[in-house]
């Protein structure tokens, strides 16, 4: 049976070319898919709410059945007001599987309705991450091989102190 509608939820700080990845692979899977952009405010994030928002906005318009949303509080609750069947992980490589596994456990406990998919991404992507980005941008380092180009656009006018 298939859910009508998948939450990709996350961080996305910035989106890179892996989310992307999986939420055009989760696009194709489900009816509808809408991007949950985390609130997340007991992490410091490099980019605000809106730009979060904003740049998956701009990353995912070519995708129809895609929408952006964020959420505060209880990803579970969330989903169950969104009247979503499944909430979509990408998964990249067996150590992110114990996080998850925890998460998709107490995320089923809280909605026992909602499942968690994991979807794999595509191989190219396998060591990019959110934190690998910031931590590249932070020195000044090249992350074009890393963000789709909108993302590239806003981190290069946002602050990193660049090589001394
Ligand atoms: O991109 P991330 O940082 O791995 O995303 C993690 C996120 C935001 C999906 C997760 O931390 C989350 O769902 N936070 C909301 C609070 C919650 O419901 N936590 C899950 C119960 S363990």
């Amino acid at each position: 049976m298939r859910a009508q509608l998948a939450l990709y939820p996350g961080s996305f700080d910035p989106f890179t070319l892996g989310h992307l990845d999986i939420v055009e692979r989760a696009s194709r899977l489900f009816d509808r898919v809408e991007v949950t952009v985390a609130e997340n405010t007991s992490k410091k994030t490099l980019l605000s709410l809106e730009d979060r928002r904003r740049l998956v906005t701009e990353c995912t318009a070519h995708l129809a059945n895609v929408t952006v949303c964020s959420f505060t509080g209880l990803l579970a609750e969330y989903a169950v007001r969104q009247g979503a069947g499944a909430l979509v992980r990408g998964l990249r490589q067996v150590s992110d599987f114990e996080y998850e596994f925890r998460m998709a456990f107490a995320n089923r406990r809280l909605a026992p309705d909602v499942e968690t998919v994991f979807l794999m991404t595509s191989e190219q992507y396998a060591l990019v991450s959110s934190s690998i980005v910031r931590e590249i941008h932070h020195w000044g380092g090249d992350i074009s091989s890393f963000v789709p180009p909108p993302v590239l656009r806003a981190l290069k006018t946002a602050q990193g102190p660049g090589p001394s």
